[in-house]
């Protein structure tokens, strides 16, 4: 484990149970259809691409950067398109994939900005949700982990840009961002 980490709260080998369930559940809402899966960048980086190869379902790829923490453990509440999608999602089926749902901010914007732009339809995959932590009342249609009010690092999530290449996801010492 990362010196820097209290513990581990998924695994390698748990995180790929994770994945093949969630793109089970995928698969048989999408049954026949060709979506467009969203990665949110860059956090959602290495769950999207593990999600997106479990899948039987010919999905389609783009990717959005969105950034709503400068470098603080705190996010700024209003979330900034850094980059834009390179499709149109008019009367697509979308599937934004999340690394986390924490205030709810960065989901409802991106909710408005899709459905705004004529999205089909709109579900939400997240590999953790923080429902403690919310602010705006919003929900992930499927997330795999549920976590109390920890800040976690590892497997796309980062600290300041840190620690989003672990295999990984742990919880990090909270020295780290008190100091
Ligand atoms: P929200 O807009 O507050 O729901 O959260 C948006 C983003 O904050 C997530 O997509 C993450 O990138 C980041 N975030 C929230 N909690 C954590 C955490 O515990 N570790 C790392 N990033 C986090
Ligand atoms: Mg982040």
């Amino acid at each position: 484990m990362h010196k820097d980490l209290e513990s581990v709260v998924l695994t390698e080998a748990e995180i790929a149970q994770k994945v093949k369930r969630a793109a089970a559940w995928l698969d048989e809402k999408f049954a026949g259809t060709t979506p467009l899966a969203i990665s949110v960048l860059k956090g959602s980086v290495m769950f999207f691409c593990d999600l997106v190869r479990a899948m039987q379902t010919p999905v389609q790829l783009d990717f959005m950067t969105v950034s709503s923490y400068g470098s603080s453990s705190e996010s700024s509440g209003m979330p900034k398109i850094v980059m834009d999608l390179a499709a149109s999602v008019k009367d697509r089926d979308v599937i934004l994939v999340e690394d986390i749902v924490d205030s709810g901010n960065t989901l409802v914007r991106m909710r408005d900005l899709l459905m705004g732009r004529g999205a089909k339809s709109f579900t939400v995959v997240a590999l953790f949700d923080k429902p403690s932590r919310r602010k705006v009342p919003v929900k992930a249609d499927y997330s795999c982990f549920e976590i109390g009010d920890e800040f976690i690092v590892g497997y796309g999530l980062d600290y300041a840009q840190q620690y989003r290449n672990l295999p990984y996801v742990g919880i990090l010492k909270r020295e780290i961002y008190e100091k």
